[in-house]
């Protein structure tokens, strides 16, 4: 274990620990993080999707150094700033649907999504929220209490709280079934939002059928319900369009976003209808929010993505992993489905393709096995048993065979019993 490692463990809590590995890393650049004693990484997760546009980006250290520099504001609490008036006008441009908008700026996806949950209450004089089943919203608070995630594991739901299964085409959860329930649920006219993630994640890397977010749209209209897209983690291109709610033609009436938005900092926003906005005044009070600093990270983030339209490399890249994981299925029985859109992909390990019963140590051994091999990847899903890939969307063709290369080879030393179960005791992981 390496020092750094061993210091982390002694002074860090706990309290924050997701760890798959023994992870310590001095430095990183692109798609690399470079481990003390100089052993390079190819992070496969971009950091659960905070390093979207991969490590150290040079239009985000600029940004960064001279917003420092300058120190315009630290909080948006207390008066206006350049860098964050500028990022939130910036951030509106870049969404259809009018500009009758207002955007809360934030610090990290669970307090967006936390600030748009207030926010809708107070718009609609609503109280109740529906979310689905595996979904991930945050870890604080009414972004906590509406995660599929948490409430299956025992958490107290937010009051009220509606859950419906996601659609899941291969554990046939189908979406007639899915839309009948949420057409019942938001019948009684009290739902004040549904919040949605265009594909999840945490709970297992689910792409749902088309027609999804549509058929939520059109029942959300019938009801008076707005509509809220958690694109924290699949937005800003990773899904292979800008926005993950474009591929089905409609526009949500809140949009939260963070992850790869702060270039690495900690940075998040929810887009809200003015009108709700204006029902929520100071409904949130963190105190560094709308950070100068973070903000211009966020500048650099946006326009670099625009500008070099990384949401078609997204798409190229994604296509080009997919296609490289599924044909592992072939030769190692492990893989019970591979699925995905862009560069958010999953790759599902069962003991038996028939029962998809799942492959939960296999799994924790086959992402520990990687990282020794030199690929960062995690795990993710209700059985624990979803290896996720979500990398940097600055990846390179070769990086992305480089990865194939090496989930092969971590399945095949798994598969031949080369992975002791002891090498993964202290990593709990998801
Ligand atoms: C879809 C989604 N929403 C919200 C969050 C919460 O974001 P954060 O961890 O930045 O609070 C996450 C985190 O994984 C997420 O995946």
């Amino acid at each position: 274990m390496p020092p750094l490692y061993e210091r982390d463990l002694a002074a860090v809590a706990s309290v924050l620990h997701l760890r798959f590995y023994p992870l310590a890393t001095t430095k990183g650049e692109g798609a690399w993080l470079v481990e003390e004693g100089g052993r390079r990484l190819l992070d496969m997760t971009a950091a659960f999707g905070a390093a979207g546009l991969g490590y150290a980006h040079p239009a985000v250290v600029e940004a960064v150094r001279r917003a420092a520099g300058e120190m315009a504001g630290v909080s948006a609490l207390f008066g206006a700033s350049p860098e964050v008036v500028g990022f939130a006008e910036e951030l509106l441009a870049l969404l259809p649907g009018g500009t009758d908008r207002k955007v809360y700026i934030g610090h990290a996806g669970s307090d967006a999504n936390t600030a748009a949950i207030r926010a809708a209450r107070a718009g609609t004089g609503r109280s109740r929220v529906l979310s689905f089943g595996g979904s991930y919203h945050g870890g604080l608070g009414e972004s906590q209490g509406v995660s599929g995630v948490y409430v299956a594991g025992g958490l107290r739901p937010e009051p009220g709280l509606a859950q419906v299964p996601y659609p899941h085409p291969y554990a046939s959860v189908l979406l007639p079934d899915v839309l009948d329930q949420v057409d019942r649920e938001l019948s009684a006219g009290d739902v004040a939002m549904v919040i949605v993630e265009p594909v999840t994640n945490d709970g297992g890397v689910i792409v749902p059928p088309d027609g999804f977010l549509k058929g939520l749209r059109e029942r959300c209209d019938r009801y008076g319900t707005l509509l809220c897209a958690d694109e924290v983690k699949v937005g800003l291109g990773r899904t292979g369009t800008l926005h993950a709610f474009e591929r089905e033609g409609i526009v949500p009436d809140v949009l939260t976003l963070g992850k790869t938005l702060g270039g690495g900092l900690p940075l998040s926003a929810a887009v809200l209808p003015a009108e709700v906005d204006a029902a929520a005044e100071g409904a949130i009070l963190l105190t560094t929010i709308g950070n100068a600093v973070c903000a211009a990270a966020g500048r650099a983030v946006l326009s670099t993505i625009a500008s070099e339209r990384l949401w078609t490399r997204a798409e190229v890249l994604g296509d080009r992993l997919l296609t490289g994981l599924r044909a592992l299925a072939g030769k190692h029985p492990l893989i019970g489905d591979v699925r995905g859109r862009g560069l958010t992909i999953g790759v599902e390990l069962v003991r038996d393709r028939e029962t998809k019963a799942p492959a939960k140590l296999e799994t924790a051994l086959t992402v520990y096995r990687a990282f020794e091999l030199g690929v960062l990847t995690d795990y993710v899903g209700p059985g624990s048993n979803v290896i996720e890939l979500t990398p940097p969307l600055i990846l390179t063709e070769e990086e992305v065979d480089l990865a194939v290369e090496v989930i092969d080879a971590a399945l095949s030393d798994v598969e031949a019993g080369k992975v002791p179960e002891s090498v993964i005791g202290p990593y709990k992981g998801w």
